[in-house]
């Protein structure tokens, strides 16, 4: 069944209260839900209310205390209909159902996990626990009372201040709970169990104590110290950049191990998958340590921008979700290096976001159309959502984006609120009409934006002419043109930036050129020299540029770019033709041979002191084979992709030998680990190196090397990696594998990552090893992390071996998502959509590839979520 954005209207009741009790048992658990509700008014006196439920059965309903008879309502395992209802006055209905929390491998809704009682309720979990207006825009203040075993369950946790609680007889404790900012049902959590803690506090500006605390399980609280202190951070960084400021006395985040997403901003009590909380230097890697500072920094933002200020309805998610990861962006840009995060966020946003743009699965950012919404939770509202308000801070400028949020703050808080009351509010900051800016958020593909430029000598002109084109999409055909900020900037053959006198045919201030039509010419004028274009610096817009520059033009960009960003993408364009022409080149049996132009300027910055280390190794992190395919964009060969970027990779390692083994010996962190982003960087460069030597050597001693010398898991994982990718029969990679595995088999987190890296070797061999891995005792699949680390690992980021020749790849997962179906539709679903680009493929796998699909779709009892994504994959 679809749901319309179109057919969106209020609830017939206003919900006032809810008071919660829940008498929690492994198998049996009791939900007294007290609902105080009264007609809204103006809505029909006649109407029944219909309340949400999923896989729920009634145990009782009293109206008012009194038990309702039979005929007043009707109950099915999907809604609860209650009729005859006061037309004004208030009422109270008080609902009991009875869960299975140790049933539930949805993981929606109450489960448990490691003898953790937790909950998910986003988007519509709530409904899993009891009947409800289970919507985001039904807002009321909630009490909890919580009832369980007190020595099994010391803990007992729910949304917003401790109210108190008190032995229950019987070897019981209740604990009470209290919070009075109204939320949506999504925002409900409830934990209770035995765990760790580690407290601290924090003086918010206006001098309120807030008790912070993380609860782990026993025994990991010093892993758990990182998280604590990004989470301070955030709390200070929100309060200086947006003046927002954190409203209830405590602040509590639990890790559990088994979890569908990454975290979950519950109101003033986030769960969180631990591999999101949890870290030391033996176990952690750089990359670990910045997505915990970015992932607790996303979820404790989400507190003013998601649960002050909440969705309307569901269409509305990117309104939270796209300025939630815009103000994580930000935070992690301020507290590490601007531009080397703006490349990790472009590169995240071309590799996830564009293939789904540019596939059967696109939708706008505001979509107005889902059958499951929880499909919806994607790279497109999230990412380009993100940028979709970063191009309002860069149309806009840095001020007037702070009124405009200042006003969205003060005129929405307390409210369920839509797209166009956010794009509003910047209006009303700036006196802009953003109606055509607003087509960002309509209109689903990622724009094409061709350019070419033409210098006068004479005249002193420098003429850009821009076309763009929004391609077509699921459902959408006939695009309008949008309105592209394009940061530009143009520089002379020494490498300084020309100031032109003045520009005619497109607005151009503050460096951003506003192209708003679907052709268009800006004119430079006062341009005295020929000049060295650079466009959409900082990626200001999500756009595909089109624009031919000779490799000397782009090489003087690499040097001279003040933007780094722009340097690193300069330093791509050279190196995608070249990988490109090697692919090809690779399908054909010609040799293949890379221009000079290219590598003596990634080497040059590669060895360029002047540049940070982070941005150096970014540099040397060629195009992956994926984002290869997508340039290539149809009949795609994996086995060619890859042939020739390793011909690629070898002729940069031969040329650049001397300098990375330099860099290799240079670029170690002596003393005492630290996570910061400057020790990163060199680790991350050296990392780099030493896969430059293994290419120039063709032999595992450098990795073994450096396997064995590692004192810290960036560098002893990364050794691991070009161990079992590079040389995977040798005796080395063999050795050091089951070293790592046995060091460490206790270590969940870590596992995952030993099953990843052996998922992500190259070659059809592979999925002969994954095979063996499920069989390992290692293997859990009720572990959604376990699960992801190996069969999603492999299906997403293993073009070769997933991708293999014979279709076998293809049935395989065919078959793993029927099974994860069974348990946790969202987990399959998830999966699922590696298979979007598979109309890209060369005929004879795409053959295989939609056979698999086919397959999916005609199994039968498929869930929502599968049938969803498998039928969209298929048609679009
Ligand atoms: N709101 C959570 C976050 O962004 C994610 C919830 C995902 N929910 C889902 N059904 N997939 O941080
Ligand atoms: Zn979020």
């Amino acid at each position: 069944q679809v749901i319309n954005l179109a057919d969106y209207r209020p609830t017939d009741f206003v919900l006032e209260r809810v008071d919660l009790t829940f008498e929690l048992d492994p198998t049996e658990t009791k939900v007294e839900a007290r609902l105080i509700f009264h007609r809204r008014e103006g809505a029909n006196p006649k109407a029944p209310l219909v309340l949400d439920g999923d896989e729920l059965s009634l145990a009782g309903l009293l109206f008012d205390q009194v038990e309702m008879s039979a005929e007043q309502y009707t109950a099915t395992a999907e809604s609860l209909t209650v009729y005859d209802l006061p037309a004004a006055e208030p009422f109270e209905l008080t609902i009991t159902t009875i869960i299975n929390p140790e049933a539930n491998t949805q993981l929606m809704g109450l489960y448990r996990t490691g003898g953790i009682y937790c909950t998910q309720c986003e988007a519509e979990g709530f409904r899993r626990i009891t009947y409800f207006p289970d919507r985001p825009d039904v807002l009321a203040p909630y009490t909890v009372n919580i009832i369980a075993d007190k020595a099994a369950n010391p803990l007992l946790l729910s949304n917003g201040n401790f109210l108190g609680g008190a032995g229950y007889g019987e070897g019981k404790h209740f604990a009470a709970w209290f919070d009075p900012h109204p939320k949506p049902s999504y925002l409900f959590a409830l934990v209770a169990g035995d765990l760790g803690v580690i407290e601290d506090t924090f003086t918010t500006m206006s001098g309120r104590d807030v008790a912070m605390k993380i609860y782990v399980e026993h025994g990991k609280e010093p892993r758990a110290a990182y998280a604590m202190d990004a989470l301070k951070r955030s709390m200070k960084w929100d309060e200086e950049v947006f003046g927002r400021e954190y409203d209830l006395d405590i602040f509590m985040i639990v890790a559990v191990s088994d979890f569908n997403m990454g975290a979950m901003e519950n109101k003033g009590l986030n769960i969180f998958n631990d591999k999101y909380v949890l870290a030391d230097p033996e176990t952690a890697t750089d990359a670990d340590y910045a997505n915990i500072e970015a992932i607790i920094a996303h979820e404790y933002f989400h507190n003013w921008t998601g649960n002050r200020i909440t969705c309307r309805d569901w269409f509305q998610l990117c309104l939270k979700e796209g300025l939630t990861v815009y103000r994580d962006h930000e935070f992690s840009s301020d507290q590490r290096s601007r531009p080397v995060k703006r490349i990790a966020e472009v590169r995240h946003l071309k590799s996830e976001q564009f293939p789904e743009d540019g596939g059967p699965l696109a939708h706008p950012v505001r979509p107005t159309q889902y059958r499951e919404i929880n499909n919806f939770y994607t790279t497109t509202v999230y990412e380009k959502g993100s940028e979709v308000t970063r191009m309002i801070a860069t149309l806009l400028g840095r001020e007037t984006f702070k009124k405009g949020m200042d006003i969205y703050f003060d005129r929405h808080d307390g409210q369920a609120v839509t797209i166009e009351d956010f794009v509003k509010c910047f209006e009303d900051a700036s006196g802009r009409d953003l109606a055509q800016f607003s087509l960002w958020y309509h209109q689903a593909g990622t724009p094409l934006v061709t350019a070419s430029g033409s210098y006068d000598a004479t005249a002193k002109t420098f003429s850009l002419s821009l076309e763009q084109m929004v391609p077509a999409t699921p459902g959408q055909t006939d695009k309008k043109p949008m309105h592209v900020p394009l940061s530009l900037a143009l520089f002379g053959e020494n490498g300084g930036k020309i100031e032109p006198a003045s520009v005619e045919g497109a607005e151009y201030a503050g460096e951003v050129l506003h192209l708003t039509g679907r052709t268009q010419t800006a004119v430079f004028h006062g341009v005295g020299s020929r000049p060295v274009v650079s466009i959409n610096r900082s990626f200001s817009a999500p756009i595909n540029l089109h624009f031919d520059q000779s490799p000397a033009d782009l090489a003087l960009l690499a040097r001279y770019e003040t933007d780094h960003f722009a340097r690193w993408q300069a330093l791509t364009d050279l190196a995608l033709p070249n990988l490109l022409k090697a692919a090809r080149h690779a399908r054909d049996g010609k040799a293949i041979v890379c221009e000079r132009t290219f590598i003596d300027a990634l080497l040059a910055a590669a060895a360029d002191k002047n540049l940070e280390p982070a941005f150096r190794a970014q540099a040397l992190a060629l195009p992956s084979e994926a984002d290869i395919a997508r340039e290539l964009g149809s009949n795609n060969d994996p086995d060619a992709i890859h042939a020739g970027r390793q011909a690629v990779m070898k002729q940069i390692a031969d040329q650049g030998a001397e300098v990375f083994a330099k860099l290799f010996e240079t670029m170690t962190t002596p003393g005492d680990f630290s996570p910061d982003a400057r020790s990163a960087g060199r680790r991350a460069l050296r990392n780099a190196a030493l896969t430059y030597l293994s290419y120039a050597q063709c032999s595992p001693g450098h990795a073994k090397a450096a396997f064995d010398a590692a004192n810290n898991m960036t560098e002893l994982l990364h050794a691991l990696t070009i161990l079992a990718h590079r040389f995977p029969e040798s005796g080395e990679a063999i050795t050091a594998l089951s070293a790592f595995r046995d060091r460490f088999a206790q270590n969940a987190l870590v596992i995952d990552k030993w099953f990843s890296v052996q998922a992500t070797i190259p070659g059809a061999a592979t999925l002969d090893r994954v095979r063996k891995l499920m069989e390992s005792p290692l293997f859990k699949r009720t572990n959604p992390n376990r699960v992801r680390a190996l069969v999603g690992t492999f299906a997403f980021t293993n073009p070769t071996g997933f991708g293999r020749a014979d279709g076998e790849g293809y049935r395989f997962m065919a078959r793993e998502i029927l099974d994860i179906d069974q348990r946790n539709p969202q987990l399959a679903a998830r999966i699922l959509t590696s298979m979007r680009s598979w109309r890209a493929l060369e005929p004879v796998r795409a053959g295989f590839a939609r056979a698999a699909l086919a397959e999916i779709e005609q199994a039968p009892a498929l869930s929502t979520d599968v049938r969803d994504i498998v039928e969209r994959t298929l048609k679009g």
